[in-house]
């Protein structure tokens, strides 16, 4: 992961790059820096953890210049230390990176056999001394990054300045995303548009093994092979405003509550509400060919997935496949012609499931990909490109995406019911209602916030809380139990309400709270009983339903959070609210970084 920026400028820099960086903290924060070239010299501050520290450096020891690089790190080579930080340096050049040299241990030592000392634990140092190698060597910037990008495995963006060159600075990508942003007499390098906002909306993105030479006029970009080449340049429509906080306290819940009007603006792409039918766009393979379903994801998109699988399942009678995308390709899975892969990311760029994007491609199965990233890699490598419009999601735990990730995969599940003629038109009809009414339901499910909020400190004193869920709501649980690790960092497990008694059940005692997800309907009694194992030994029950389940089992609960009553096509949608919310409010109560919680990033650029 990582960010990076590039500047070349009219005027200062350093200012703009620790903006852009801000613009990046989502894809790590474990420390900052910048390197501006000036007067023949390269200014470089660096600071360990959050950016403020950065900024602080500055404010007492400015980086002047018209030209510079900046990055944030997710460190993946060498503790988070400000000697580990980048950009790295050499007498002649500073680089940032993002991704892994994954042959960085034999190139380090060819470097150290040839007198060059290192000063970091990290990968990205051998591409600095790699670099100024060459220009020592008497080589223009140009051709000491022809000799050395060749010599470089792994996944790489990298921005690089040379302290002899105020008039350009080199870019170069490899399995790690880059972009190049035109400005008036400026022009900029960014790990993504959303960095460069402030600063242009005319975004060019490099394909893979592309570099570029960026000057104040431009930019001439090249192929692997070193040819010149054209990317085209398109407006990113991204805007600075839309990644501001608002009047929330921190942008997790902000974005927990744009969900009504997220999820309606994505469902607007995939249904069309005077006709009640679904919408999907135009595609040039035969969908009603398709006669299995592999999907891949992480994290929380893995659990949309999971979510899925039940439709697919359930209306198009699809067999489904789901795996976490870190160990599909590692179990050698049997693809069969005829087969859909769909990958599920709201970056678009994470590198697990890029990388099973890659191989399901070459193994000849059609692409199928729901993004919130129209622009990202896996965007662009689709065959069918699903996006979200969530917007940009800023908070590192993810709670819009997943929700009109949901949304779109219900749009799919029941077009894929209709184009495999398991659908009628008039269950159409129903299953256009439905979602038709999840926008609401998520108002209604908001509401009980501040319920939330008051009861979070039942939670918040918790050492280990389970989750238990039942059919698609099952994955909820897993996904409520996500949320609450990676903010309050309370270990937290989901499972399926059935499984609790092969196991689990015996972490039960009264110091173990245990969130129960129980929508009225089909699976609301067994769900129960499971739940009533858990109170005969002495736990704590936190029962999430709807007037009708609380009604009937809510008694004796350690606390209860109501939820509008809903179709259980879009319980899955309407229950993720609750857990996103308990989670935030639990973190909020122990005081913990919402936000930016440790160790984590948004975007995992690295496999
Ligand atoms: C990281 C984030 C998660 C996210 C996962 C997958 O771990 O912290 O919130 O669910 O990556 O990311 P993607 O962009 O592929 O959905």
């Amino acid at each position: 992961m990582c960010g990076i920026i590039g500047i070349i400028g009219k005027d200062q820099v350093a200012d703009r790059l620790v903006d852009g960086l801000k613009r990046m903290e989502y894809r790590g924060y474990d420390s900052a820096g910048v390197c501006t070239v000036e007067g023949g010299q390269l200014i470089r501050r660096r600071a360990e953890g959050k950016l403020g520290n950065l900024v602080k450096e500055l404010g007492g020891n400015p980086a002047p210049g018209t030209l510079g690089i900046a990055h944030t790190r997710w460190a993946t080579h060498g503790a988070p230390t400000t000697s580990n930080a980048h950009p790295h340096a050499t007498g002649e050049v500073a680089l940032v990176h993002n991704g892994i040299i994954e042959n960085f241990k034999p190139l380090r030592e060819g470097l150290q056999a040839r007198g060059r000392r290192f000063e970091s634990e990290t990968d990205t140092e051998v591409v600095a001394h790699l670099v100024s190698e060459q220009v020592e060597a008497g080589l223009s910037p140009q051709d000491a990054i022809k000799a050395v990008l060749p010599q470089l495995r792994g996944a790489f963006a990298l921005a690089i300045a040379f302290r002899q060159h105020p008039d350009l600075l080199i870019g170069a990508r490899l399995g790690s995303p880059l972009v190049v942003g035109y400005g008036e007499g400026e022009t900029y390098l960014g790990s993504d548009a959303l960095a460069l906002a402030p600063l242009t909306q005319k975004i060019a993105y490099l394909e893979e093994g592309d570099w570029v030479i960026i000057s104040r006029e431009g930019a001439q970009i090249f192929d692997s092979e070193n040819n010149p080449v054209t990317r085209e340049i398109t407006t990113s429509g991204v805007s600075a405003a839309t990644i501001e906080k608002g009047n929330y306290r921190h942008y997790m819940q902000k974005e927990i509550f744009e969900q009504p009007v997220v999820v309606a603006q994505t469902l607007s792409s995939y249904i069309r509400p005077l006709e009640q039918t679904v919408a999907l766009p135009q595609m040039d393979f035969d969908l009603s060919a398709i006669d299995r379903i592999t999907i891949v994801a992480c994290g929380t998109s893995y659990y949309a997935g999971m979510v899925a699988k039940y439709w697919f399942e359930t209306f198009a009678r699809i067999p489904v496949d789901i795996d976490v995308a870190s160990e599909f390709r590692y179990r050698d899975p049997v693809l069969q012609p005829g087969g859909l892969a769909l990958f599920i990311s709201q970056s678009g760029e994470t590198a697990d499931t890029l990388a099973a994007l890659r191989h399901c491609k070459a193994q000849g199965q059609t692409i199928a990909v729901v993004v919130n990233v129209p622009t990202s890699s896996m965007a662009r490598e689709a065959d069918l490109l699903l996006p979200t419009h969530a917007g940009p999601e800023i908070g590192v735990a993810s709670t819009k995406a997943f929700t009109c990730q949901l949304a779109v995969l219900a749009a799919l599940a029941a077009h894929l019911a209709l184009c495999k003629g398991k659908l009628s038109a008039e269950e159409e009809r129903e299953i256009v209602r439905h979602l038709i009414e999840a926008p609401a339901a998520l108002n209604a499910a908001l509401a009980h916030d501040e319920d939330i909020s008051a009861m979070a400190h039942l939670v918040a004193p918790a050492r280990d809380v389970l989750y238990l869920g039942r059919g698609p709501d099952y994955p909820l649980a897993l996904e409520g139990a996500l949320k609450l690790k990676e903010i309050s960092y309370i270990h937290a497990e989901g499972y399926a309400s059935g499984e609790m008694k092969h196991g689990p059940i015996a972490l039960i005692d009264e110091a173990v709270p245990v969130v129960v997800l129980a929508p009225s309907g089909p699976l609301f009694e067994k769900t129960v009983s499971n739940m009533q194992e858990v109170r005969a030994r002495g736990g704590k029950v936190v029962l999430i339903s709807d007037a009708e389940g609380l009604a009937e089992a809510g008694e004796g609960c350690l606390a209860t959070i109501e939820m509008p009553k809903v179709h259980p096509l879009i319980a899955p949608l309407v229950y993720a609210v609750p857990v996103q919310l308990l989670a935030y409010h639990v973190a909020v109560a122990k005081g913990t970084d919402v936000d930016q919680p440790r160790n984590l990033a948004k975007s995992v650029t690295v496999e």
